[in-house]
């Protein structure tokens, strides 16, 4: 946890969390009183973790594969930042709706608990995490600069990055209380297998789709495709919000990467401190499978 006087100019202090105060500042005051809706889905994730993969592949598992909505309208109105969007916005979104929020379970809003609202949760091996998220510091200009990796890497363990500790997150979204109203997915196994995590997710929202529709979609939604898509690749955005001849947002889009980045002496000691942080959670991790 940071201090306020340790906070640099880019961030906010909320709840023991530092958010980037773009985007945040005006909406955030208005997040722990939003009103969830029965039939409201969420995808929870740490920063980093296939976030917008996710707003892609919502909507049209949603919708029955209409692909107007990821053709025309920008990932963060489609599926908007629940803690970065003004409440008045997504107050007027038709049902049902769905948003990402990078929150911890704890922090949700207070309607969110008693409600059926839907999620779902990704997760993403922390080591490519850090990676990712190492590269889109560098990018993004509403954050702070990375350092280097190592640096970089030290910040994240302490969980001095914005959302804090990358296994508080997933401790938090562990919760028991939250019953059958979750499902958890890997972003390895969307790679591996994208076709049946969508089949997943239309059965845990109950819906359907033609095997054709499904083929379409599964398409649409590989790497090669959405790094096109205007309306998800941050291209609309300025550059000095996110400036993509540092790093692009679809940077590399695989499982492993962070082999081409940590030393061996940084991923035993980065292993270390995740199995620390995680113990009794009965968690599999990736480097145990
Ligand atoms: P990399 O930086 O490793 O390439 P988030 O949306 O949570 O910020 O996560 C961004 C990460 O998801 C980036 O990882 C990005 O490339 C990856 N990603 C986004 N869409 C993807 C897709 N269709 N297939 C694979 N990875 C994708």
């Amino acid at each position: 946890m940071m201090s306020d006087q340790q906070l640099s100019q880019k961030y906010l202090a909320y709840h023991g969390l530092f958010l980037p105060k773009c985007g945040y500042e005006d909406n955030i005051k208005d997040f722990k009183t939003f009103k969830v809706q029965e039939d409201d889905v969420f995808v929870i994730t740490y920063p980093k973790s296939g976030t917008v993969w996710m707003q892609e592949i919502i909507p049209l598992l949603l919708n029955g594969g209409d692909f107007t909505p990821v053709q025309t309208i920008p990932n963060w109105e489609r599926v908007p930042w629940l803690e970065a969007t003004p409440a008045l916005f997504v107050d007027k979104m038709i049902s049902p709706r769905a948003m990402v929020s990078h929150m911890p379970y704890h922090l949700m809003p207070s309607s969110f608990f008693s409600s059926k609202a839907k999620i779902i949760y990704i997760t993403r091996d922390p080591r490519d995490v850090l990676v990712s998220s190492f590269h889109f510091h560098r990018m993004a200009n509403f954050l702070d600069d990375p350092g280097t990796f190592e640096e970089f890497a030290a910040k994240f363990l302490a969980g001095k990055v914005f959302y804090g500790k990358w296994a508080d997150h997933v401790k938090s979204w562990r919760n028991p209380d939250i019953g059958d109203r979750i499902l958890y997915i890997k972003y390895e196994e969307m790679i591996q297998d994208l076709r049946g995590v969508m089949e997943c997710i239309l059965c845990f929202l109950g819906k359907q789709l033609s095997e054709d529709a499904l083929d379409r979609v599964y398409e649409h939604c590989q790497f090669k495709n959405m790094k096109h898509n205007k309306m998800s690749n941050y291209s609309l955005v300025p550059e000095n919000f996110m400036d993509s001849s540092k790093s692009p947002f679809f940077r590399k889009g695989i499982a492993g990467d962070w082999k081409n980045h940590f030393s061996p002496e940084l991923e035993a000691k980065f292993i270390a401190a995740i199995n620390e942080e995680m113990k009794g959670y009965g968690i599999r991790f990736y480097w145990d499978e």
